[in-house]
């Protein structure tokens, strides 16, 4: 590997013929005996390719990353080269986004009950797109920026989704006029309408419901006065292949209900809030096993010995948990399974194991019952799909740092992000070819934009 621009962007290249499974392999061979620390490989270049199907698969939807969901510095940049635009929760995501010299245009305030110094703190920095959904958070934005424009979620029925966000915001629809009134005495401008389905969306007809919902208030904004032209559709889309509702069965819902209710012609832009969809797949985290305890089967001591795979449970611990990457399991509702570094053998006996992270609570269990074989301390496991909300919320509770991460990225895939940065989109069919030669492409290559001179055409 070499690194790439290590001041602007941190990442190495992958040279050509190796994939990111192929850096975790690297990582564990070069790790001293006893210094066998939890990591992570994030490949950049997975999270262009996201970009490519979001913009394929919705083409009149743009894209502003949720950045809460995975705050990594080089995951921002990457985004904002690639012309994103990014959904801030507070001051300090804000402040994260306009470092990289993104445009307060690109930034939407998407946190519909502000603290007043942060609302002052968007105005005097250029941010105007901040939503709402309560008459209180109207009277202190007309207090603390008057020029905001404003967007009003509204609640949906999230009942199934993974992470329920309807619970805690948006209006319900016939709050709306009463909103939308008291907007307009304030004399604050309301841009448009946004929801989120919940997170990790299973029902693709919620995102219909929705946007029709979305529709009646432009309605009663219409009647009101204001000029209405923005939809926010939020998030919820996932972010691996191996959910139960994919990304393309959700697009072929949204694309329809949008060309029914907000035509191209009618004016209304239309943006959304991606964040695990861009995130998950692409990082894996690697831990090592710590410690091991066998628990003999009471009942099977004083039987005869050979009772091959069922007489013990294995108890490994491994050094991240609930408190670090996994509490997502606890937050976001996740089911993390390993895979093993190891190839066990065909014949390899498997055994009932439960994982637990190295805190001294209790609680810090990562997997209550899988299979695997008689590992010993010092052995590896993966996990894939460990991008979203895994970083973002961990701790180092009881002394245990956060991993190291290594970002890797593909010589395509970076002359994609400067193509992109430069020209825009490529035709599809270019964009194929870009990553199906990687092999000559990995070649050294002629390329050498730093991400300085994307900057002056995207960001
Ligand atoms: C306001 C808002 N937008 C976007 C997101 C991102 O959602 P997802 O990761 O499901 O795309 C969230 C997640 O909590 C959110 O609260």
């Amino acid at each position: 590997m070499s690194t790439a621009n290590p001041t602007e962007f941190e990442f190495s290249f992958l040279e050509e013929g190796f994939s990111a499974r192929d850096i975790v392999e690297q990582k564990i061979n070069e790790s001293m005996t006893d210094d066998r620390d939890a990591f992570y490989v994030c490949d950049l270049g997975d999270v262009v390719k996201k970009h490519l199907r979001w913009v394929r698969a919705l083409p009149r939807v743009m894209p502003f990353y949720a950045v809460k969901c995975n705050d990594s510095r080089s995951i921002v940049m990457t985004l904002a080269s690639l012309g994103s635009g990014f959904d801030c929760a507070s001051k300090t995501e804000i402040q994260l986004i306009q470092s990289l010299g993104v445009d307060p245009s690109r930034i939407i305030y998407a946190n519909p009950c502000k603290q007043v110094s942060q609302i002052k703190y968007a105005s005097a920095h250029g941010i105007q797109m901040m939503t709402f959904d309560s008459e209180v958070e109207l009277m202190k934005v007309a207090r603390c920026h008057a020029n905001a424009k404003l967007v009003l979620r509204i609640a949906t029925d999230d009942s199934k989704a993974v992470c329920r966000l309807s619970v805690k915001f948006g209006a319900p629809l016939k709050a709306c006029r009463g909103l939308l009134e008291r907007a307009k005495e304030l004399g604050l401008d309301v841009i448009g309408v946004s929801f989120h389905v919940g997170s990790g969306c299973t029902d693709s007809m919620t995102y219909a419901q929705a946007i029709a919902d979305a529709r009646c208030v432009f309605h009663m904004g219409d009647e009101l006065g204001f000029n209405m032209d923005l939809l926010d559709i939020g998030g919820g889309f996932p972010g691996s292949d191996n959910t139960e509702l994919k990304f393309e069965e959700i697009t072929a819902v949204v694309n329809p209900a949008l060309d029914k209710y907000f035509p191209a012609d009618s004016g209304v832009r239309v943006i959304a809030e991606p964040g695990r969809f861009y995130v998950a797949s692409a990082f894996t985290l690697v831990v090592n096993i710590i410690a091991k305890k066998v628990i003999m089967d009471e009942d099977s001591i004083s039987d005869d010995e050979d009772k091959g795979t069922t007489d013990r449970t294995l108890m490994y611990y491994v050094n991240d948990g609930v408190y670090g990457s996994f509490n997502c399991i606890l937050f976001d509702h996740a089911h993390c399974l390993p895979t093993l570094h190891k190839k066990p053998k065909p014949d390899e006996a498997m055994y009932p194991c439960s994982i637990w992270g190295p805190t001294c609570d209790g609680l810090d269990r990562i997997v209550e019952q899988c299979d695997l074989p008689d590992l010993q301390v010092g052995d590896w496991l993966v996990f894939e799909n460990m991008g979203a909300y895994t970083l973002a919320a961990s701790s180092t509770f009881n002394g245990f740092q956060r991993p190291d991460i290594h970002y890797v990225m593909s010589r395509p895939a970076w002359q994609q992000v400067q193509q992109i940065c430069s020209q825009g989109l490529p035709a599809p069919a270019e964009e194929l070819n870009l990553f199906e030669v990687s092999a000559c492409c990995g070649q050294e290559s002629s390329l050498e934009l730093p991400l300085k001179t994307c900057q002056a055409h995207v960001v």
